[in-house]
């Protein structure tokens, strides 16, 4: 076959196999056999091994294969993906009802789109001139991260569209949708980790984020995860009414939109609709959390416009925890990375809204005191989106007299050192959390490992939990710069493990020494310190020896770290034996660049002065407006002092105001802010 004839005949073979899988995927109503429809996928797969330079991205043989990633490239939306606010009774719906009126000016009824809210991550499709380019997560709203390959796995999602009769596709399109794990799915693969040792995904959102956010897209295309679209962001060449008009539209494209939603002509239809599908909700074979209810009007919506960073023309109307009676046969305790002792009640399992459940946590002793539950009970337990739910109340009726009280053991059930239990002044402040004092309890050292070599710390690759693991349990490492020191004869004691594999896990050990501040700080463990505090704390520290001498009253001068952070960090460093494992981290090779130079002095323009925010910004997040000052020379602080030069002002602000006021600081509205950031003009 020559060349010509080839293209128009896998043409034709990708336009039909397109539209079944259309038929199939998104309708649900296919009109071939699947034996038939895997003969098209053949032979399209043949011609294109035939002619390689005929292979598209767009083609349906490109859904799965592409190389893996060293990491995600940003994508900037082209408009900010927004959240929702909330709402819980029906009064909150009303009062919304009324504000839309209000400010339109009208009494008449407003005509709304109800939908279904998906528990899942939101995302980003980009279409140019009807083909999938780009695909991109929410990320903070502004930016997300770039997961085209992953998104391309999804087999609802259309690489290319199916434009009207004589209509050619909007030269670019930004749809907006949920990717979401069906539950039975999310059920088989917490079983499947459970097997193997991993974490369990706590909910489907968490199992389609962490999904979408594979590297490897391969692994995403184990995992059936399926989209349905709810909005576009930039449309070129195309406007539309409505909501309404909007997902019928993007449904004939050829896009999944979730069939439960309905136009509703005044509020109390949209009662209606919350109700019904309240009821139905266990019968879904997705998590959906409520209902989204969104002005039907495109004008309207224009008009009333955003609030900080939710439209005020939707709403979030969220469903109650779905509650359930079940009895706890057995209270456990689980010992956790930073030593905290949890007490876990395994009951009778039960299915909640969907999901079958036998765990449930019981936070603390304060806990199980406050709700007296005892073993042997039978309670309430209710779910609000967790596969782990929360004991509600004790049926107490139900009490035989043969229930058994439960206390928080005195000692560690990981290493048998003394449980440090909280009296006092914390106890009342209801933070009774149950710690291990052991340094070496292996229950912290597993956990810390795990923590340490994680993808978002150290991501030493390779290095599962399985073999961390057996690492402490054979003794090869008592602290995690231990790692580092590991031999090809230390791993291969391990069981199952070839040379190949250590040889992997060594090379994945020499590639992580070359870090970032941040990830090593975050890598440490500190007590409350995550990914986003360690990201403030190189703003300000650029060693990790700076930063194990800095004093409480310096830490608290960074806006964002408190009394509780700033002391956990001192805590930290102060142990002689955590100074020692870091010592030995520097000199087993773990190094991260030196701090980016700073801004020249001719653009360190607010060098010196102290800024702080109140209220909501329109154009910026309160994190990227301190950026901003710093970046510049600036400081953030959060709260007014004497010292204070401006106090920025955005929607309404809080009591920082009156109080700057007071002091007579500079108030700053946002678009003087703004004209304070931007570049001199020339
Ligand atoms: S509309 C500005 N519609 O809920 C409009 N969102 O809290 C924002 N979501 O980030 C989105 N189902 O991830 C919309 N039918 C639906 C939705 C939906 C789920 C999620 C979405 C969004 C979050 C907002």
């Amino acid at each position: 076959m020559n060349e010509a004839l080839a293209k128009i005949k896998i043409e034709k073979l990708r336009e039909g196999i397109n539209f079944h899988n259309y038929r199939y995927y998104v309708l649900d109503d296919p009109v071939i056999s699947d034996a038939e429809y895997d003969q098209l996928i053949r032979s399209l797969e043949n011609l294109e091994k035939q002619f390689p330079n005929l292979v598209i991205p767009s083609s349906p043989t490109q859904r799965v294969g592409a190389p893996p990633l060293d990491k995600f490239e940003e994508v900037r939306h082209g408009t900010p993906m927004l959240s929702l606010a909330n709402a819980f009774e029906e009064a909150e719906v009303k009062e919304f009802d009324s504000r839309v009126k209000r400010f339109l000016g009208t009494s008449g009824d407003i005509e709304y789109c109800a939908e279904l809210k998906m528990d899942g991550v939101a995302v980003e499709l980009i279409y140019e001139n009807g083909l999938f380019t780009t695909g991109s997560t929410r990320g903070d709203g502004f930016v997300g991260e770039n997961v085209t390959q992953n998104l391309k796995t999804v087999k609802t999602i259309p690489l290319t569209l199916i434009p009207g009769q004589g209509e050619s596709p909007p030269s670019r399109l930004e749809v907006r949708g949920e990717v979401y794990l069906p539950i039975k799915a999310l059920e088989e693969l917490n079983r499947q980790r459970e097997k193997s040792g991993e974490t369990l995904f706590a909910n489907p959102r968490n199992a389609a984020a962490g999904s979408l956010r594979q590297l490897d897209s391969s692994i995403t295309a184990k995992r059936p995860l399926d989209i349905f679209c709810y909005g576009v962001g930039q449309v070129s060449g195309r406007s539309f009414e409505t909501q309404w008009d909007l997902l019928q539209t993007l449904l004939h494209w050829g896009f999944k939109v979730n069939p439960n939603r309905r136009r509703c002509r005044k509020i109390e239809e949209v009662f209606d609709f919350y109700r019904e599908m309240d009821e139905s909700r266990d019968k879904f074979p997705y998590e959906i959390d409520g209902v989204v209810i969104k002005v039907n009007s495109l004008r309207l919506q224009e008009t009333l416009g955003n609030i900080a960073r939710s439209p005020r023309w939707a709403l979030a109307f969220k469903f109650k925890p779905k509650q359930v009676v079940t009895k706890i046969r057995d209270i456990i305790v689980n010992v956790g990375r930073t030593g905290a002792l949890t007490p876990t009640a395994i009951m009778d399992p039960v299915r909640v809204g969907g999901v079958e459940i036998s765990r449930a946590t019981l936070h603390n002793q304060d806990e199980i005191d406050k709700k007296d539950v005892r073993i042997g009970d039978t309670v309430v337990i209710q779910r609000a989106g967790d596969v782990i739910p929360e004991v509600v109340r004790v049926v107490v009726e139900k009490r035989t007299g043969q229930e058994k009280k439960f206390r928080i053991p005195d000692k560690c059930p990981a290493c048998g050192a003394d449980v440090e239990k909280p009296r006092g002044e914390k106890k009342k402040k209801g933070m009774a959390v149950a710690r291990c004092t052991g340094i070496a309890c292996p229950a912290k050292l597993k956990e810390n490992i795990i923590h340490f070599a994680s993808r978002d710390a150290l991501n030493i690759e390779g290095l599962g939990e399985k073999i961390i693991e057996q690492l402490v349990d054979k003794g090869l490492v008592k602290d995690y710069a231990d790692l580092y020191a590991l031999t090809l004869e230390d791993l291969l004691t391990l069981e199952r493990m070839g040379e190949k594999l250590s040889g992997n896990i060594l090379a994945a050990l020499q590639r992580s020494k070359k870090t970032s501040l941040d990830r090593l700080i975050y890598a440490l463990g500190i007590l409350h310190v995550g990914e986003h505090i360690a990201k403030l704390l190189v703003r300000k520290f650029s060693a990790l020896e700076e930063l194990s001498r800095a004093s409480m009253e310096k830490l608290k001068t960074i806006s964002g770290i408190g009394d509780e952070i700033a002391a956990s960090i001192v805590q930290f460093f102060k142990q002689k034996d955590n100074q020692r494992v870091i010592r030995k981290l520097k000199e087993l090779g773990v190094e991260y660049p030196a701090q980016l130079p700073q801004a020249p002095p001719t653009l360190r323009k607010l060098e010196g002065k102290i800024f702080v925010f109140t209220g909501a910004l329109k154009t910026l997040s309160r994190e990227e407006a301190e950026f901003r000052v710093e970046s510049l020379g600036g400081q953030a602080s959060s709260s007014v002092s004497k010292k204070t030069d401006f106090l920025v002002v955005g929607e309404d602000p809080g009591s920082k105001y009156e109080k700057a006021q007071n002091l007579g600081v500079k108030i700053l509205t946002e678009d003087e802010f703004l004209k304070m950031l931007a570049p001199e003009d020339r």
